[in-house]
């Protein structure tokens, strides 16, 4: 391996503790604590571990955390109701509903009921929107978690060729936008893409958010390359049991890039500290506050 391997639990474990710094400051202003709601619908076991995840380190970033689980069953309209609630509620300054919902729910319709202003995943039209204009937006976490570990690995990332396989709304287009907001030259692949391995290889920034087990693969990869690894697959493992893989192939690749994120270890630390970033964020703004240097 040559690649420097990207440190995405000790970046996260440093953002966390700037954030609880934060919110102990925003507490102290307002007499209250930011509070993030977290809704999950149905039994998931993988929605469970993450949203559980999600709310232990909002409380140990010194925030409130609202848990609400409804039943596999729940009516789109229920849920459409504790949405109205929780916008109404002063003490919540972060709705995330987690999905994927049950296929009785129609997602983008509840994402559309939440207040632009308290959507800390920034799924909303409004803050996808306001994103693409390069307007004051909610963000999505997870891009906003990659270009957090790029700034820190390269510094300046302008005039940097960066190639963004996959373009799903939470993951490939905002990272996209992120990256234009970098002055990077952005290029959008996807499965259409004619010859993919050639157009990967031009990039100085590859972001993998795909959704396909190790499918990057080392001779895609110009040599020096960032290589931001955004899946997380469960794949047979050798014992019988299962393991965790990237969409990249980790060891091909780090013999050539300069510098690349593991899995696990990378990328998914930084989406919750990104998510308590973005509550912070809510919860200034709707308080009247400016945001601290650096949040
Ligand atoms: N499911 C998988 N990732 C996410 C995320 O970032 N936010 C929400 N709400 N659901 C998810």
């Amino acid at each position: 391996m040559t690649a420097a391997s990207i440190d995405g639990r000790a970046a996260a474990a440093a953002l966390r503790e700037r954030l609880a710094h934060v919110a102990d400051f925003f507490h102290a202003s307002t007499g209250r604590q930011a509070g993030l709601a977290t809704v999950l619908v149905g039994e998931d076991p993988a929605s469970g571990v993450y949203v559980r995840a999600k709310g232990k380190a909002t409380r140990e970033a010194g925030m409130q955390s609202f848990s609400h689980q409804l039943p596999a069953d729940t009516r789109e309209g229920d849920l459409l109701d504790l949405v109205a609630k929780l916008n109404a509620d002063d003490h919540v300054d972060g709705i995330l509903v987690q999905l994927p919902l049950p296929a009785q729910i129609d997602s983008a319709r509840v994402i559309d009921a939440i207040a632009p202003d308290k959507d800390v995943d920034g799924f909303h039209v409004v803050n996808t929107g306001r994103l693409a204009v390069g307007a004051e937006a909610l963000v999505p976490c997870t891009p906003l978690g990659c270009v957090h570990l790029l700034t820190q690995q390269l510094g300046d990332l302008s005039g940097l060729e960066a190639v963004v396989i996959g373009r799903s709304n939470i993951v490939g287009k905002p990272m996209a936008m992120l990256l234009l907001g970098e002055s990077c030259t952005v290029t959008i692949a996807h499965s259409r893409t004619r010859d993919l391995p050639a157009v990967v290889r031009r990039a100085d920034i590859v972001v993998a958010a795909v959704g396909r087990p190790e499918m990057v693969r080392g001779d895609w990869i110009k040599p020096g390359a960032t290589v931001i690894d955004v899946g997380i697959n469960r794949v047979p493992a050798n014992d019988g049991k299962t393991r965790l893989v990237g969409d990249v192939a980790f060891d091909e690749v780090a013999r050539v890039a300069g510098a690349i994120t593991p899995v696990p270890g990378g990328v998914g630390p930084m989406t919750i500290a990104m998510l308590l970033r973005n509550t912070l964020v809510a919860a200034h703004r709707r308080a009247g506050l400016n945001l601290p240097e650096g949040l």
